[in-house]
């Protein structure tokens, strides 16, 4: 072995050299092959958060931190997000290519349309939670309850069971988020319409009225505008994959247990919940609220940067970005094309977030840490503006990010990877 592709490990308490080989990646550094660092050394690594540690090898997607770039497939998401629709961006998560023409794109669409519906018994889980559940907790069993009406897909085996399995999953989740939004406020269900487009469709089951109508007015009835439609879709595509998150990661590592892949999907959207991962969308917008107004802004910094506060900038800083996150970048433009056409972003929490951002941005503290804007810091006021209530924020993340979870999923129980089982260090008696 050429010893470029090496790196030797020296334990300079025996003396001893072990030589491990190191991983050419497509894109990016390499990686040190340490899957048998304990058996040859009797050492082993430790790192917590896993900061250096690959646990996988993917061919889902690529980020670069440093540069601020993130591929889908090999393709920049500035692209995707500008000339495909969110469906044809679960086409290419799940099957590895973009549909080849308008007639693939509208197959797989209308196929996702066909399996939009909930069992009835499913529905029924839902009358049994709590009004005020956090729509979260709701979302995760009801996944972990989809394990029960599909369970075949245990023993899941050729392509057309995985595509089938992703496809129903990625079809029923904003049903899934609606009539857990719609039982959080005491509203009946509103049944999914195949009639109408993936985001068409989710507006309409969150905001009709029983009988499937909008609201009226003396000039007819309003519909949901277009605008709308496409924004939200830009929303999902940007949300829809992301590596090694800490969510994705969960996925994989319960699907490594052999475990049903609805399973392994609904402990990922715990795992997303959090305010550290997805639930910081949520938080951004209450901290916005809280600073209140622009005058507000240099004095709410000073805190975050209060070493004896635990308080963090929401929707500030990126275990992998050390550079603007380039999916914040796509949304402060969308939020400013939307005002532009007319859409009624909040001028008071825009311009708050703008100066946030200024004042950070230039800021030693934020410049040491490379703490950038990321994906959470500018969705929430486009979500409010396209009057998604807060509580929605985070599962709307989750329907974003449903075709990376199942193409990772997929990607894992092919591979045939063991069971992860990582070590401890022990400080017990
Ligand atoms: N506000 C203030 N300081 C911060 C922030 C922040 N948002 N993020 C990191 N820091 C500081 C830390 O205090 C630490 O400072 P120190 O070196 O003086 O101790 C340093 O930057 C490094 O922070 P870590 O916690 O080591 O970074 P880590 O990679 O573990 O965490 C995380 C990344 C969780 C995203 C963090 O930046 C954070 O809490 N951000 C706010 C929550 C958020 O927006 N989460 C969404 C992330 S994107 C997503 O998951 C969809």
């Amino acid at each position: 072995m050429d010893n470029k592709n090496t790196v030797t490990l020296i334990n300079n308490s025996t003396g001893e050299k072990f030589e491990f080989n190191l991983i050419e990646c497509t894109r990016g550094p390499k990686a040190i092959d340490f899957g048998k660092l304990f058996e040859t050394t009797g050492i082993f690594s430790y790192d917590p958060g896993y900061a250096s540690t690959a646990g996988c090898k993917s061919t889902v997607s690529y980020i670069d931190g440093q540069n601020g770039i993130l591929l889908y497939r090999g393709i920049p998401i500035q692209d995707l997000v500008e000339k495909y629709s969110f469906t044809d961006i679960c086409s290419l998560l799940i099957s590895g290519k973009l549909p080849k023409d308008d007639k693939e794109s509208k197959e797989f669409e209308l196929d996702l349309r066909q399996l939009r519906y909930l069992n009835e018994g499913l529905i029924d889980i839902f009358k049994a939670f709590p009004d005020n559940a956090h729509p979260m907790a709701n979302l995760s069993s009801a996944v972990g309850a989809l394990s029960t009406f599909y369970r075949g897909y245990i023993e899941i085996g050729d392509d057309d069971d995985y595509e089938m399995m992703a496809k129903r999953m990625i079809a029923k989740i904003p049903t899934l988020v609606a009539f857990s939004y719609r039982h959080s406020i005491g509203y009946p269900y509103i049944y999914p319409d195949v009639s109408l487009s993936y985001v068409e469709n989710f507006l309409l089951m969150l905001r009709a009225f029983p009988g499937g109508k909008l609201k009226y007015t003396l000039d007819g009835e309003v519909q949901i505008d277009p605008l709308e439609v496409e924004a939200l879709d830009k929303i999902f595509t940007l949300h829809a994959e992301h590596g090694q998150n800490a969510s994705t990661t969960t996925v994989r590592n319960v699907a490594s247990t052999g475990v049903h892949p609805y399973a392994a999907i609904s402990a990922g959207i715990n795992a997303l919940w959090g305010p550290s991962h997805g639930g910081a969308n949520e938080k951004v917008l209450d901290q916005l609220a809280e600073i209140g107004n622009v005058k507000n802004v240099n004095k709410f910094i000073q805190r975050v940067k209060d070493k004896n506060d635990p308080f963090r900038l929401m929707g500030f800083g990126h275990r992998v970005y050390k550079n603007y996150d380039p999916r914040a970048k796509v949304l402060k433009k969308l939020k400013d094309d939307l005002a532009k056409k007319g859409i009624k972003i909040n001028d008071r929490f825009s311009d708050i977030a703008e100066k946030v951002e200024e004042v950070a941005l230039t800021d030693d503290y934020f410049i040491e840490r490379k703490l950038y804007p990321n994906v959470d810091f500018y969705s929430g006021i486009i979500l409010s503006a396209l009057k998604i209530p807060v509580s929605l924020f985070t599962p709307i993340f989750a329907i974003g990010r449903m075709p990376g979870w199942c193409a990772h999923v997929i990607e894992h129980i092919k591979s045939g990877a063991r069971i992860t089982r990582p070590r401890q260090v022990y400080e017990g008696k």
